[in-house]
Formats: C-alpha cells, sequence, structure tokens
C-alpha cells in the first residue's frame, strides 16, 4: 500500500496508479464526505474539488465506456462525453479511440430524451442501457442517437448488459455511479475495484450513500492499494479483495 500526496506525482505517474489489473475490468469512482454523505444539495460537484478531479479525469481517460444510471445523468447534467486534448492525446499514443463511448442506464427512459446534448453532441455513438420488454414506442426514438442494449425482465440484468459491453469491445468500465446503480453492482458482486474520494466535510444526515437499492447478500472485502492525499481529500484505490481465508 502506498501513500502518496497527489501533487507529488507526475501525469504518467497518476495513469500508473490506475492501470487496469486485467483486460475486463469495472471500476466505479465516488465521491463521498467524511460523515457518508453522497450529495450537498442533491449534487456529487460540491464534495469535490479541483485536486479530486484529477483522478477523476484520468479515470475517464482510461476506460473504454463510462457508464451512468440515468439519475445520476440528469442530476448532474451531463452533456457529451469529452476529454480534453492532452488526454486524447494520451489516448491515442495507448492506441486507444481519442474518447470512450457513453452508457446510460436506465428503466424506462423517463425523464430523459434523445435531444439532449449527451446523445446529440456525443463524439462517439452513445448507448442507452434498458431491459428487454420496454416498449419499442419508448426505445425507438433512441435508436437514432444511441444504440440500445437491451437486457433484463423490468429491470436491466447487469451481468448480461456488461457481457453485451464486452463483446462490442468496451473491456474497460467505468461506472461513476450513481447509488442506486451502483447497489445493484454490488448485490450482483460485479466491482473489480472502487475508487472513491472522501472528502474533508461534515454533511450531516440526509443525503443518500454512495450504494442505495437492493441489500448484499454478503459484505465484500476490498484491498487498499493506495491513498493519495489532495487538499485534504483522502483519494482511495480499493480492488476487490479475495474471500478465500
Ligand atoms: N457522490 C458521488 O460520487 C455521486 C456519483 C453519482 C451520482 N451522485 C448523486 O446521486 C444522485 C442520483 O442517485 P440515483 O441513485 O438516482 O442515481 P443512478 O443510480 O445514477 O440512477 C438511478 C436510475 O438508474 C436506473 N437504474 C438503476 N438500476 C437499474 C436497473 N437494474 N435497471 C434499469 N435501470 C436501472 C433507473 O433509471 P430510470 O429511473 O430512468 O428508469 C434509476 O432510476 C444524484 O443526486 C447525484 O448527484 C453522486
Amino acid at each position: 500500500m502506498v501513500y502518496r500526496k497527489l501533487d507529488e506525482l507526475t501525469d504518467d505517474e497518476v495513469y500508473a496508479a490506475y492501470a487496469p489489473p486485467a483486460p475486463d475490468w469495472l471500476r466505479v469512482n465516488f465521491v463521498s464526505s467524511a460523515d457518508g454523505a453522497a450529495t450537498l444539495e442533491g449534487l456529487s460537484g460540491p464534495l469535490s474539488g479541483e485536486e479530486d478531479k484529477r483522478v477523476f479525469k484520468v479515470l475517464r481517460a482510461r476506460c473504454d465506456v463510462l457508464l451512468a444510471g440515468s439519475g445520476t445523468v440528469k442530476a448532474e447534467g451531463y452533456g457529451p462525453l469529452v476529454l480534453s486534448p492532452e488526454r486524447m492525446a494520451w489516448r491515442k499514443a495507448q492506441g486507444l479511440p481519442e474518447v470512450p463511448v457513453m452508457a446510460v442506464v436506465s428503466r424506462s427512459l423517463a425523464g430523459l430524451d434523445p435531444a439532449m446534448g449527451i446523445f446529440t453532441l456525443a463524439p462517439r455513438r452513445p448507448i442507452v442501457v434498458v431491459p428487454a420488454d420496454l416498449p419499442e414506442a419508448t426505445v425507438g426514438p433512441f435508436r437514432e442517437v444511441a444504440d440500445v442494449i437491451a437486457a433484463g425482465t423490468g429491470a436491466v440484468d447487469f451481468p448480461a448488459a456488461l457481457a453485451a459491453l464486452r463483446e462490442l469491445g468496451l473491456r474497460q468500465i467505468l461506472c461513476e455511479g450513481g447509488p442506486r446503480v451502483f447497489g445493484e453492482l454490488i448485490a450482483d458482486d460485479l466491482v473489480d475495484e472502487l475508487d472513491l474520494t472522501v472528502s474533508p466535510l461534515l454533511v450531516g444526515a440526509g443525503p443518500v450513500r454512495v450504494a442505495e437499492g437492493p441489500a448484499a447478500k454478503d459484505a465484500r472485502p476490498l484491498e487498499l492499494r493506495h491513498v493519495l492525499e489532495a487538499g485534504g481529500n483522502l483519494i482511495l484505490r480499493y480492488l476487490r479483495g479475495s474471500t478465500d481465508e
């Protein structure tokens, strides 16, 4: 385990600190207050600062696909997935397409609109991930602007949806939440890595935790890989630990 100050690391060292251990990998990135709140004034933004955004951007630059639930996309006002010229150049040097693909998970597509910039302005054709029994009248308009992964009945079956992403060659998956999607991924034991920023704030009662929704059967062990400190934020990298004793 390594403890480092983030501002003492070069960009290359930060990229190296987040090298994925396997070709198929699902990492989840969250920020939480020191007392466990996943939002402040309904958003994650006020919990994080410029310092930990550096890691956030490296994680985006390292993925093939960025997966987010519709609650997060709507609350945080996600626009098209774009990267800075430096990050695009880094990806190109790795032999990757200049930007990752955006994938939005929804049960209903309610409150999402094919005219939203996340679809119409996307540099790469996005994906919507929905249950297979969602009526075509609802899904159809999204086919104009996005590919559709249909998996599960009544709700997205995450193991099947992740397999479908991997079949498309989108093997490095970064999930930026939100809490209900993360809760489902934990319940299905699909999470390989949690990147968690703990911000030096007491928010108090009220906001959701980083994981909500269905209860997991067992607590999953994690291995702490490193701690980066930036402006009082602790940027933790956990890998899914072995359950073998
Ligand atoms: N602290 C952080 O790092 C962080 C990160 C992300 C988000 N947030 C915050 O979290 C809040 C949003 O929370 P949230 O839990 O609503 O976000 P979310 O997990 O992004 O979205 C929930 C939505 O995802 C869809 N969904 C979840 N499970 C599904 C399944 N099995 N099948 C199909 N669709 C499924 C549903 O969409 P439909 O309703 O469209 O059917 C559901 O309403 C916002 O306030 C945001 O700011 C914080």
